[in-house]
């Protein structure tokens, strides 16, 4: 089959680590004799440098004729005085919602080969980490009304309707059943008016659901739980913004932050993949970034928007097998071991296990 893959390289390492990600879908496509064509985008910093505007409309158009969107980083200091519509972080808001993108998966697993990079202490680490985030993503204080009422005022809106809920939730429980059966709801239902609507939608669904088991847990207590006892959590679902701030605690109790992946999705198969880390401008165009996560977010792309899943397995299972083997960049590299791996040079100790 030929599929068609939207390619937007953005800032920083974003251009590097993409590179990496192709690399390996291209040796993946020949061993199951498929065909990938990649159809270039510009969204970010470098968007506002060439056309003045951080999500040109045509960046648009090329990802919906596409199958899916693979995406590098986007931002970085060169841009970050700019007025807030100008800014790089539109592109990736303005992509979310024009593609109808309102359900985003992050999982934060903890890598056996990798589990003396977690911050957490040996007795809570050896229970191991396997829980995947199910953020909101196109709704709630991100999206709703925002302002200043006067000079010294501001406010931003956090607002759900019924529907939005629905459909996270349905997605949520729908994972859960493909995975253990199991779905904590996050909120701050003790205070906020959005959360009760949120707490009592998801209880609805979670009838319809009679097979996983379900329970609610307030924010603050969440962010305590995913350090003190994170092997409790299976899928965990929240709003926009409480998701954001959990899914970087989680990534970080694993330790490699460089190799968490994200898909992004809507009702259908289409969705738009990207690694959680940022553009790392500091590091940017020297070889020594992490591609992993990039490299694990072109696994997610083929699982969920071509439903390439062994084909998936056989990329994650590469990577796996080159952690195994000691590969290691500079972001995960201990002190006192071998000078650490350039880009180049981890992406083929994966392509070497393909
Ligand atoms: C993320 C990022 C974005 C967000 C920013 C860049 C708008 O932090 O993907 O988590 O807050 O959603
Ligand atoms: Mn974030």
């Amino acid at each position: 089959m030929t599929y068609r893959i939207a390619l937007i390289k953005g800032d920083g390492i974003g251009p590097e680590v993409t590179k990496a990600a192709v690399a390996v879908l291209d040796k993946t496509a020949k061993l199951f004799d498929h065909s990938f064509i990649y159809k270039e985008a510009l969204a970010g910093g470098c968007a506002i440098d060439a056309v003045g505007e951080p999500l040109p409309a045509e960046s648009v158009r090329v990802c919906k004729s596409c199958d899916a969107v693979l995406l590098g980083a986007v931002g970085g200091p060169k841009w970050d005085n700019l007025p807030g519509r100008l800014r790089p972080e539109k592109a990736i808001l303005g992509l979310r919602s024009e593609l109808g993108l309102f359900a985003n998966l992050r999982p934060a697993a903890l890598q056996k080969a990798l589990k003396a990079f977690s911050p957490l202490r040996k007795d809570i680490a050896d229970k191991g980490i396997d829980l995947i985030f199910v953020r909101e993503l196109t709704g709630g204080i991100y999206f709703g009304e925002r302002g200043r009422t006067d000079e010294t005022t501001a406010f931003d809106t956090e607002s759900y309707s019924v529907t939005e809920i629905e459909r996270i939730g349905r997605k949520a429980f729908g994972l859960a059943v493909k995975r253990r059966k199991s779905v904590v709801s996050v909120d701050k239902a003790n205070v906020l008016e959005s959360s009760r609507l949120w707490r009592e939608t998801m209880h609805r669904i979670a009838k319809e659901y009679p097979q996983v088991l379900y329970s609610d847990m307030l924010v603050d207590n969440a962010a305590m739980q995913l350090v003190t006892n994170p092997s409790q959590f299976d899928v965990i679902v929240t709003s926009n913004l409480f998701g954001d701030i959990l899914s970087d605690e989680a990534a970080a109790v694993t330790g490699s932050i460089g190799l968490i992946p994200s898909a992004s999705l809507g009702e259908g198969t289409f969705g738009l993949y990207e690694p959680i880390h940022g553009s790392a401008p500091d590091i940017a165009g020297q070889g020594k970034a992490n591609p992993l996560a990039a490299i694990l977010s072109a696994a997610m792309l083929l699982r969920y928007s071509l439903s390439l899943a062994e084909e998936a397995a056989h990329i994650e299972s590469a990577v796996e097998k080159a952690l195994l083997s000691g590969a290691r960049t500079g972001d995960m590299a201990q002190s006192g071991a071998a000078a650490p791996l350039s880009t180049a040079q981890m992406t083929d100790a994966v392509l070497s296990f393909i």
